[in-house]
């Protein structure tokens, strides 16, 4: 079958790692089953991935691809959950330390098929498209839980959004704004600040721009660059809810400003099952659809990868079989 794999690792030229051909269908062991892939969405993990981080060499080759919305072995359309947990295990699943991801221990979403296990499948409404399912298992599941588990606010409180153009960041734009939140984003480009106006935020900033008041909570992925702003911005008692870091790991931590305003920082990661069930009604009850900035058959997946990595996108990269 056709697949996009991570062949080797390069942190400075993640592009040189990654090849595009055939590879063996995959075997589904006990418990598993085997999905057809119809799209599959671009995460920033698949960046991460080609550059080593996350995952040993003696994992090479690697199918890329959290994210896939398909037909299962018995002709039902489905979504795919990512997060891959002990079998045995109930509850949230992100909570199982050994847990991982499609794509870190087992191949991923970016092939002809994928091999999941069977309780990882989520029924696909005819409402929602393949392409916007696809984009549902990984950023938007991200943003549900930072915005209705983690953030602990309620609908009229005001929220910022750092680096308005990333498939999460989108994502937060367009769940806070249809569940009656005030969301003001930031971005590098103006060009961006002006498309998160068009998707339904109320203000637009320049990344590192002096806010009109302070905010209830900011909704952080950008990491180094913009985590001394986050503190900045944020309201006495307020919250930074952070899932990723993608300009650096390391910012100077602040800690006075923590303690003294009483600020409290969350981590967030993915989302049970059970959430990215919730999500999928939540898309159908609402009418809200991911904002996808470009569709692509899964051959031409280097030209998406490349936009990502160039900072070009606002919005989902879903590649089609
Ligand atoms: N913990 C989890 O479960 C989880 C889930 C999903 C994603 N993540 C992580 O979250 C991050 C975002 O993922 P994604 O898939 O949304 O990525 P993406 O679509 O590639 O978006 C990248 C984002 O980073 C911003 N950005 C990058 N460099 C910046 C800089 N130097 N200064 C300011 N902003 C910068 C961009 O904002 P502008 O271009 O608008 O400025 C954009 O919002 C990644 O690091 C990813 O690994 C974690």
């Amino acid at each position: 079958m056709f697949a996009v794999t991570a062949a080797r690792f390069s942190s400075d030229d993640p592009l040189s790692a990654l090849e595009l051909g055939e590879h063996a269908e995959p075997t589904p062991a006990e418990g598993w089953t085997t999905v057809t892939v119809r799209a599959a969405a671009l995460n920033h993990h698949d960046v991460w991935t080609l550059r080593g981080v996350g995952i040993s060499a003696n994992q090479l080759p690697m199918i890329l691809g959290c994210d896939a919305a398909g037909v299962d072995a018995d002709g039902n359309e489905v979504v795919v959950h990512s997060v891959i947990s002990d079998q045995a295990r109930t509850g949230d699943e992100t909570l199982d330390p050994r847990r991982s991801l499609l794509s870190e221990k087992y191949n991923g979403t970016f092939a002809d098929q994928v091999a999941v296990p069977r309780r990882n499948l989520i029924p696909k409404p005819a409402a929602l498209s393949f392409t916007d399912a696809a984009c549902l298992p990984t950023a938007y599941l991200t943003a549900y839980r930072m915005l209705f588990d983690k953030s602990g606010l309620q609908p009229g409180s005001t929220i910022l959004v750092q680096g308005a153009g990333g498939g999460v960041a989108t994502a937060l734009i367009l769940l806070g704004k249809a569940s009656g939140f005030r969301i003001w984003a930031t971005s590098r480009s103006e060009a961006k600040q002006q498309q998160a106006i068009d998707l339904g935020a109320d203000q637009a900033f320049p990344s590192g721009a002096r806010l009109p008041e302070r905010v209830d909570a900011v909704m952080e992925t950008v990491g180094e660059a913009t985590w001394s702003h986050s503190l900045k911005a944020l309201r006495p008692g307020g919250r930074m809810v952070i899932s990723g870091a993608t300009s650096g790991t390391m910012p100077p931590a602040d800690l006075a400003r923590i303690f003294f305003l009483q600020l409290s920082v969350v981590g967030s990661t993915m989302g049970s099952r059970d959430q990215l069930a919730r999500l999928v009604t939540f898309c159908e009850q609402t009418g809200v659809r991911p904002l996808i900035d470009r569709t692509l058959p899964m051959s031409e997946a280097k030209d998406g990868f490349e936009a990502m990595i160039k900072g070009e996108l606002f919005g989902k990269v879903v590649f089609t079989t």
